[in-house]
């Protein structure tokens, strides 16, 4: 394990101007996943914009069916409550994104619907979870892993801060990045859902490029003209129509 930029919560919480987000930092040594521990605390509406960190992780989860995995002290692991958010779940996600790729950095773009790549490789992914009691957002940003550590099926598409920077990273500091740049767009989000879809977009790599999905198992190609918060990717297929595909029923394959 990395001990010299191990998560400590007083670190992150030092010095952090949010107005929501990082109310209360906890770090976790070990847990099953972020997002089960801040469905516990999401039980009290007090508890709203705790975030709450793991050097380490047994069940990480990622969206559908993935696993999300990362060896102790080597990822930033967080989860964020946010008991509510009047923009709704699909708009959150849209949201997440912007604010973690920022997180990451300029070079930094966004894969429908949040997945995070530098260059063609990604770099962090994001859960978001609607609950009775609010929302969940998990954040995974690959920090300190090496090519090696990736498993074989993941080398060629997976890249991580340090290997993207060539340095190494302090992730106290993303920490506090994070929180800062998820504070900021959730606050944005709350008052226009157009400044996030034009950020969105900008971040985007498929807005007028050629984008080859699986919609419910089936191929759709066309050209990506935008992105709605409700429907989903907008594309303009092969014979012209213009049709949108929401993120729970569909997967880019390139
Ligand atoms: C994805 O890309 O499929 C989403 C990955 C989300 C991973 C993060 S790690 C912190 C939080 N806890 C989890 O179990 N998952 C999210």
């Amino acid at each position: 394990m990395n001990y010299s930029d191990r998560l400590d919560p007083d670190m992150i919480a030092a010095n952090l101007k949010t107005n929501r987000i990082g109310r209360k930092v906890i770090v976790f040594q070990s847990t099953s996943s972020t997002n089960d521990i801040a469905a516990e605390y999401l039980n009290n509406p007090d508890n709203d914009g705790f975030a709450f960190f793991a050097e380490e992780q047994n069940a990480g989860r990622g969206r559908g069916a993935n696993k999300w995995v990362s060896k102790k002290g080597d990822g930033l692991l967080c989860s964020v409550i946010l008991t509510e958010f009047a923009p709704g779940p699909e708009l959150l996600s849209l949201t997440a994104a912007v604010a973690v790729a920022e997180t990451i950095g300029d070079s930094a773009k966004i894969k429908w619907p949040n997945d995070i790549l530098i260059g063609t490789k990604k770099i962090a992914g994001i859960l978001v979870e609607k609950k009775n009691t609010g929302f969940i957002v998990g954040i995974g940003i690959n920090c300190h892993q090496s090519i090696d550590e990736f498993p074989d099926s993941l080398k060629n598409k997976a890249i991580s801060l340090d290997m993207a920077t060539g340095a190494k990273c302090f992730r106290p500091t993303v920490a506090k990045r994070l929180l800062t740049h998820l504070d900021y767009w959730f606050g944005v989000a709350c008052e226009s859902e157009q400044k996030i879809i034009n950020k969105w977009q900008q971040l985007s790599i498929h807005l007028g490029h050629r984008v080859n999905m699986l919609y419910d198992g089936r191929k759709i190609s066309g050209n990506c003209i935008g992105v709605d918060p409700q429907k989903g990717i907008i594309l303009q297929l092969d014979g012209g129509a213009v049709k949108m595909f929401d993120a729970a029923h569909s997967s880019i394959i390139s």
